[in-house]
């Protein structure tokens, strides 16, 4: 039997992944590590405690926000904030980002942008849900506090990115750029352990992930490659489809089985609804870094201006072939 490997070892192993060799990204992991497995100890027994439903309150997007959903943030900005690699954070629950005042903060090299629970609806039915991360190195004087700039940045600027998928097990998939790399939490020794050594995602696929539903609001190119999903083809079969409604979740299994994830445009959403900073930049890292590509239609999604902390942008990622055929009816 091999012998496991733990996150922490291979890190140490792995120091061409982190290029800033200084110890504070490797921090910013270890910080993440201990908040996800809080959550995930929450999350686990959310059909137990009260913490289950909702918080009776609205983020800046309407939406209603899930009690655990505010208990993620917290435990992130919390986590974040006394780690002291890491002089602000932006997420998904906060109107506007958060910047550290304390003195060992302001003299964090990097800010952090998450999504503390993403597919929340998914909570109250037992089905996956997951954390989405991205790292950056603020551009803003070390010793000050964060500014929007620091948050502002292209997705390709991005150190590190990742996710935390509370499924039927519970994974930590991440990239610094050199590869993806995931780790299994062994529940019986705490410890997220290497599952899924330099991931790449199969070149082709034969599974869609789209909201179906919403199909005649989509553009007629979407609807076209929906069209084309539907025809058989090489093993004589239509294309599956498989939708979650959890990000993380769909874009797992399509990363480890091959696939492509859209969530285009619409008459309903005309950017549709991901959120550029901090769900698709850090997945479009992933994707990419696995062999797969994203983009948002027009051009790589890592590329996008940023204006705004909380924008969204249509969506198509996943395996190289499908991601280009499904290209392929822009023009
Ligand atoms: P969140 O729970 O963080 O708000 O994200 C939910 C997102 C994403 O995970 C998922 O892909 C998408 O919403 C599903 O949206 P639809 O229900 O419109 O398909
Ligand atoms: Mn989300
Ligand atoms: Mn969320």
């Amino acid at each position: 039997m091999s012998k496991l490997k733990t996150l922490n070892e291979f890190i140490a192993e792995r120091q061409e992944d982190f290029p800033f060799a200084t110890g504070e990204l490797s921090g910013i992991l270890n910080d993440i590590v201990v908040a996800s497995k809080i959550i995930n100890r929450e999350v686990n027994k959310a059909g137990l405690a009260d913490i289950l439903g909702s918080a009776q309150s609205e983020n800046i997007q309407g939406e209603t926000q899930q009690k655990l959903d505010v208990f993620a943030d917290e435990q992130f900005i919390h986590t974040f904030k006394s780690g002291g690699e890491v002089c602000g954070i932006a997420s998904e629950e906060n109107d506007d980002f958060v910047a550290f005042d304390n003195e060992i903060s302001k003299n964090g090299k990097y800010v952090v942008a998450f999504d503390p629970l993403d597919g929340s609806s998914n909570i109250d039915v037992n089905v996956s849900i997951g954390t989405i991360f991205s790292i950056y190195r603020r551009i803003s004087k070390i010793g000050n506090q964060a500014n929007i700039e620091d948050f502002l940045q292209k997705g390709n600027a991005q150190v590190a990115a990742g996710y935390v998928i509370y499924g039927s097990s519970t994974m930590l998939v991440y990239t610094t750029g050199n590869g993806v790399n995931g780790f299994t939490l062994d529940p019986s020794i705490g410890e997220f352990c290497l599952s899924h050594p330099d991931i790449q995602v199969p070149e082709n696929g034969s599974i869609y992930s789209i909201n179906e539903g919403n199909l005649e609001a989509f553009p007629d190119a979407i609807r076209s490659y929906v069209a084309h999903c539907k025809e058989t083809h090489d093993d004589k079969k239509p294309y599956s489809l498989r939708y979650i409604g959890s990000m993380v979740a769909d874009l797992h299994r399509n990363l480890i089985k091959g696939g492509i994830f859209i969530y285009p445009s619409s008459a309903l959403a005309p950017n549709g609804k991901l959120r550029l900073l901090y769900e698709c930049n850090p997945m479009a890292f992933i994707v990419e870094q696995a062999g797969g590509i994203a983009s948002d239609g027009a051009m790589p999604i890592m590329e996008a201006e940023l204006n705004s902390l909380h924008q969204r942008i249509p969506v198509i990622m996943g395996s190289k072939k499908m991601v280009e055929k499904a290209l392929s009816f822009n023009s």
